[in-house]
């Protein structure tokens, strides 16, 4: 049976992709690397460390540990000051919507972001109140794909994985939900999120009327 939910952040409850976007193109554009919206797509759901490897790998080049920590470091810088400018009008459309159903309902609801910035982008949204439990980049040493942020949430939830649905955007957010026994929502296109069990191409779709009618004998 179904009791709780775990959301992912950046992609489901408000589109951060666009500002992390201008933060790499701003730190590659200093190091004369390619960048594009492409490359920008595969860093969704990964780590910030993850996501500079992707963008050495993408340019066929190496960069030694502490230059690599330092340019993370500074990437951060710029995506933290352009956070300044989300206000609780932020919400992806549906977002909101469907974690108020969720509280109407009693669900047990929480966080599984990647993000060491979560609390900051909850704190601009005013979001904090939709959640019992925030799960973060700093609450987990292994990242997506790895399942431990969902495991992490559901065992502070004191539910099951079985007991609780996914909420995902990225590929490797829905692989993680399925290494660790969950089931999944998928948001976004077919290519990136197919896999999961139930797909969506926006959160305004996925209501929890459509969430309980695929799910029904869950519920
Ligand atoms: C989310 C985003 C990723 C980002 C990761 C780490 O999962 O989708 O693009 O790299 O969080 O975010 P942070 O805010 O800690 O750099
Ligand atoms: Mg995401």
């Amino acid at each position: 049976m179904i009791k709780g939910f775990i959301f992912d952040l950046d992609g489901v409850i408000t589109d951060t992709a666009a500002l992390h976007y201008v933060a790499w193109k701003k730190m590659a554009d200093e190091m004369g690397w390619a960048f594009d919206h492409d490359v920008n797509d595969k860093l969704r759901g990964i780590s910030r460390t993850d996501s500079i490897k992707v963008i050495l790998e993408h340019n066929n080049t190496t960069l030694e540990e502490h230059k690599l920590e330092e340019l993370a470091a500074k990437k951060n810088d710029i995506y933290v000051a352009s956070l300044e400018t989300m206000t609780s009008e932020d919400y992806l459309p549906g977002a909101k919507a469907l974690l108020t159903h969720l509280r109407t309902e009693g669900f047990a609801v929480a966080l599984g972001s990647a993000s060491k910035n979560a609390e900051k982008v909850l704190k601009q949204l005013n979001a904090n109140p939709y959640f019992d439990v925030i799960g973060d980049g700093h609450s987990v040493s292994n990242s997506k794909p790895a399942p431990d942020i969902f495991l992490f949430g559901a065992e502070k939830m004191k539910l099951q994985p079985e007991e609780c649905i996914v909420f995902e955007d990225a590929e490797s957010g829905i692989d993680a939900a399925k290494a660790g026994g969950f089931y999944s929502v998928g948001i976004g296109p077919e290519e990136r999120v197919g896999h999961a069990d139930l797909r969506f191409d926006t959160m305004e779709q996925a209501t929890l009327f459509e969430v309980k009618a695929y799910f029904k004998e869950l519920f």
